[in-house]
């Protein structure tokens, strides 16, 4: 088993995952939100990379039970029904519907990967799951860190550093390229405590200063689910 680690997704070739196992990661806030979504009973997300893409697929289909979703600098889109905060995605408001999803990087890194053979959605709230799910499926694997831009964002590397970490616990052997020993060693520098590491991070001050303080928080928790987001013909979905 070998895996390897991009820091961002904005010069990523998207054949570079054709046919790849990939896990995408944006702990602030996009992957969060998803794994929540889905957790509280969405059917469905669908990740888009623009907002006209985004009220076109909402428009026409899924017999208006879709709920578009997402923010562009940390803001609720005018017209949308939901911003990008993990906890407006309770059971009572997402239950049962298709989410349209846009994000300022979050979904973009989605979409860039779309070509991959499997695609999952990870973050804190869902490490070990994905850990042992990689694990049972014994494959090389890409983990595709959003990032900010091209800028490297800390939180979504220690957050693949963490899961490398979890699968070398079963998994001694598995082969790192010099992107994934850098995640595993940051990850063991400032990993060690979740929460203030993101506060302190670019990407958690910028939040902090638009007051999602509660985000960073639920986004820091670990290993609050089981469920795994996996993209099929464009839409996420539990893994079953
Ligand atoms: C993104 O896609 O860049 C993020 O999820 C932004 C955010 O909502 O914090």
């Amino acid at each position: 088993m070998k895996t390897n680690v991009h820091f961002s997704y904005i010069n990523a070739d998207e054949l570079a995952y054709a046919g790849k196992t990939t896990v995408v990661i944006d702990v602030l806030r996009a992957s969060t939100t998803i794994i929540q979504a889905l957790q509280n009973g969405a059917r469905e997300v669908i990740p888009v990379a623009s907002v006209e893409f985004a009220v076109k697929v909402s428009g026409g289909m899924f017999g208006g039970q879709t709920l578009l979703g997402g923010e562009r600098n940390t803001k609720k889109l005018e017209g949308f029904a939901l911003g990008n905060s993990p906890l407006e995605y309770t059971s009572e408001v997402v239950a049962g519907r298709t989410i349209i999803l846009f994000t300022t990087n979050g979904s973009k890194a989605i979409v860039k990967a779309k070509f991959s053979e499997n695609l999952f959605i990870a973050a804190f709230t869902n490490l070990n799951a994905v850990a042992d799910h990689l694990l049972k499926l014994d494959k090389d694997f890409e983990i595709l860190c959003s990032g900010r831009g091209n800028n490297f964002s800390m939180e979504d590397v220690i957050c693949a550093g963490k899961l490398i970490t979890e699968i070398q616990k079963i998994n001694k052997d598995v082969e790192l390229t010099d992107s994934a020993k850098a995640s595993v060693a940051l990850s063991k520098s400032f990993g060690k405590s979740i929460v203030v590491m993101m506060e302190q991070t670019e990407h958690g001050r910028i939040l902090t200063e638009n007051s999602f303080n509660e985000d960073i928080k639920f986004c820091s928790r670990l290993n609050t689910s089981e469920t795994i987001p996996y993209l099929t013909s464009g839409v996420l979905k539990p893994l079953q």
